[in-house]
């Protein structure tokens, strides 16, 4: 059977700020620029997910995109959208929400309701220009 890729998008605004505790406020403003500003800041994050697998002999779909976009809501709109990233989702409590890292946390959030036998990718703009790709290797 052929494999296909389908395609999700989705939308979340959510506040961040770039920084490592253990580097001063002049070293963070150095590497991660606006990004590091301490009252935290914005961004129109824009969502792909993309499933590939083989097509359903019987539904002749690769993954049901409205089941797709439901996973989506409640794995990462609901928690993400209109939230302090770094303060309050667990998972970037310890960890920088740099783009690369929020991709990594998204492809294993639906890493482990997506069937197995499907491959994800996500890709994240955190600006129109801006974006990252993340297919868990
Ligand atoms: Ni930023």
């Amino acid at each position: 059977m052929p494999r296909v890729t389908v395609h999700r998008r989705a939308h979340f605004n959510s506040a961040h700020r770039l920084y490592r505790k253990d580097w001063s406020d002049e070293k963070n403003a150095e590497i991660f620029g606006k990004c590091s500003n301490p009252n935290f800041h914005g961004h129109n994050y824009e969502l792909v997910v993309s499933l590939t697998g083989e097509i359903d002999k019987e539904t002749g779909y690769v993954f049901d995109l409205g089941k797709l976009k439901k996973i989506i809501k409640e794995e990462v709109e609901e928690p993400f959208d209109h939230k302090n990233l770094n303060i309050e989702v667990e998972e970037f409590k310890n960890l920088n929400p740099t783009a690369e890292n929020i991709s990594v946390v998204i492809y294993h959030k639906l890493r482990r309701i997506i069937p197995s036998h499907l491959d994800i990718e996500i890709t994240l703009y955190e600006t129109p220009r801006n974006f990252v790709t993340y297919s868990g290797k």
